[in-house]
């Protein structure tokens, strides 16, 4: 299908919230319970927060327990085969409270039934599942929701509506420190191994005005971390009838005035430019924090993967990035184990995280995704010897982490107190300016301030600090 970009009036999101009303009114008296279930990547973390946006609407409790909840709804993954087996075998245990509560409703959604084959295995095998749409329909939740119960059928709406893009979903934000801000939706690359442009269409930006709005909306409710959000944020703005670029979108909020922090995910190398690294140096609110995903280190795997640049090319990236932020932290995404790749080739990798060193990584073994180019490519290794050089990128990039880590301890630094913890370092979470995760024992009043903190101990995972 030709791609066409539709942005849906206010008219049609208010349209939605008048269901969310005659819902509530439904319920009579009684509170109903949902729970929402979140897997994958932050872009379904923000989706989730829609979605519990409406459900707040309708008027909603939210529960962590699936045995009380009225409404479950379980937002997908299909990145990897692993996302899509965790996510049947939950659906598959509701099975127990749905034979005890036959009026819940079940609801699946996300980028896992926007594969036909996945929306059809839950029509068939799957019968206690109620409601499935996908991520372009999610803006008329309440509208599906009502069908389903008024009309107590199944419903399915997983059309491949290209490229929406709306504004006025209320969230229900699960902190009150850190936001997501979505900025753009959707990816245009086709990396060959890579489910994600089949189900979350082209790249659509958002309008740089209702961005800054809801930037300044967020900062004057008192968040103090804005992550910005899209698959590819360095084409943001490509899709505008005025264009603005990524650079000038964090210029534009580092303006908003008031203490917080930006910091935004992901990066596609073959888009970063001098501009933006630029831009991230003069600008006093924008982490010095890059996710910069390499995927190989090896050209040629590089090429099969259809990632548009080279070894060399993103070396030099790099090492631009860190001329203008010498601090910066840096981290990736790594696949091991793509169709052909040798020992040789994967010895590339290995070279390349021992010449980059990055803060932390993301490491995945190739899983094939259904209708991508990768799967249908020969693939002569097995999983156990993927495992092996699997375990070896493991132990570099852990020890790599470990050893940045040790390099923060004796230094005082300012971190953004962002949660409390209950792990064995301490009461309370922050991240510092790069985004690394600090363990502080304090009182709890802190969480939402910046405060300075020596750094007295670390590990693989993250630093420990003294509130100072
Ligand atoms: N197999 C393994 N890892 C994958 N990723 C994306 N698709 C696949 C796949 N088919 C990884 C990439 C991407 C991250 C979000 O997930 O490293 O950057
Ligand atoms: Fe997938 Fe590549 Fe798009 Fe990232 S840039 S979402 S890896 S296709």
């Amino acid at each position: 299908m030709a791609y066409k970009r539709t942005e849906l009036s206010p008219e049609d999101i208010d349209r939605q919230l008048a269901l969310c009303e005659r819902i509530r009114a439904m319920h009579g008296g009684r509170q109903p319970l949902a729970m929402v279930d979140t897997y994958g990547c932050q872009q379904n973390e923000a989706d989730s927060e829609r979605i519990r946006g409406y459900l707040s609407k309708i008027g909603c409790g939210f529960t962590s327990d699936e045995t009380k909840a009225d409404i479950v709804v379980i937002n997908t993954c299909a990145i990897r085969e692993h996302a899509e087996m965790r996510v049947l075998g939950n659906v598959g245990q509701l099975t127990h409270t749905k034979a005890k509560n036959p009026d819940q409703i079940i609801a699946v959604c996300g980028c896992m039934v926007q594969q036909e084959h996945m929306a059809e295995k839950l029509k068939k095998s799957y019968p206690i599942v109620d409601l499935v749409f996908g991520p372009h329909e999610l803006w008329r939740f309440p509208e599906l929701l009502l069908t389903q119960m008024t009309k107590k059928q199944r419903v399915f709406a997983v059309d491949d509506a290209s490229g929406t893009v709306y504004e006025g979903i209320p969230h229900a934000r699960d902190s009150k420190v850190k936001a997501w801000l979505s900025i753009m939706y959707g990816c245009n690359n086709f990396c060959s191994y890579c489910v994600v442009p089949y189900v979350r269409g082209r790249e659509r930006s958002r309008r740089p005005e209702e961005i800054l709005a809801e930037a300044q909306q967020l900062i004057a409710e008192g968040y103090k971390e804005i992550t910005l959000l899209g698959q590819n944020v360095n084409s943001y703005g490509k899709d505008l009838d005025q264009p603005m670029d990524f650079a000038d979108l964090i210029r534009a909020i580092n303006d908003i005035p008031g203490e917080f922090v930006i910091r935004f995910m992901t990066s596609h190398p073959k888009d970063a430019t001098e501009k933006l690294f630029q831009t991230m140096a003069e600008c006093k609110k924008c982490a010095h924090q890059l996710h910069l995903p390499v995927q190989s280190g090896n050209d040629r795997v590089l090429k099969a993967m259809n990632r548009h640049y080279d070894r060399a090319k993103y070396l030099e990236e790099v090492a631009l990035a860190r001329r203008y932020m010498p601090d910066l932290v840096l981290t990736t995404d790594i696949i091991v184990g793509f169709p052909g790749e040798t020992p040789e080739e994967f010895e590339d990798t290995l070279s390349l995280v021992e010449a980059v060193r990055y803060d932390s990584m993301f490491t995945f073994i190739f899983s094939p995704r259904k209708d991508t180019p990768a799967a249908s490519m020969p693939d002569p290794y097995t999983r156990q010897e993927k495992q092996v050089w699997f375990d070896r990128l493991l132990e570099a990039a852990n020890r790599i982490s470990a050893e940045k880590h040790q390099e923060y301890e004796g230094k005082t630094l300012r971190v953004l107190v962002d949660g409390l913890s209950d792990g064995k370092h301490g009461n309370l979470s922050a991240r510092t300016d790069g985004g690394r995760l600090v363990h502080l024992t304090g009182n709890e009043t802190l969480v939402g301030q910046f405060i300075d903190v020596e750094i007295t101990g670390s590990n693989t995972w993250a630093l420990i600090g003294r509130v100072l």
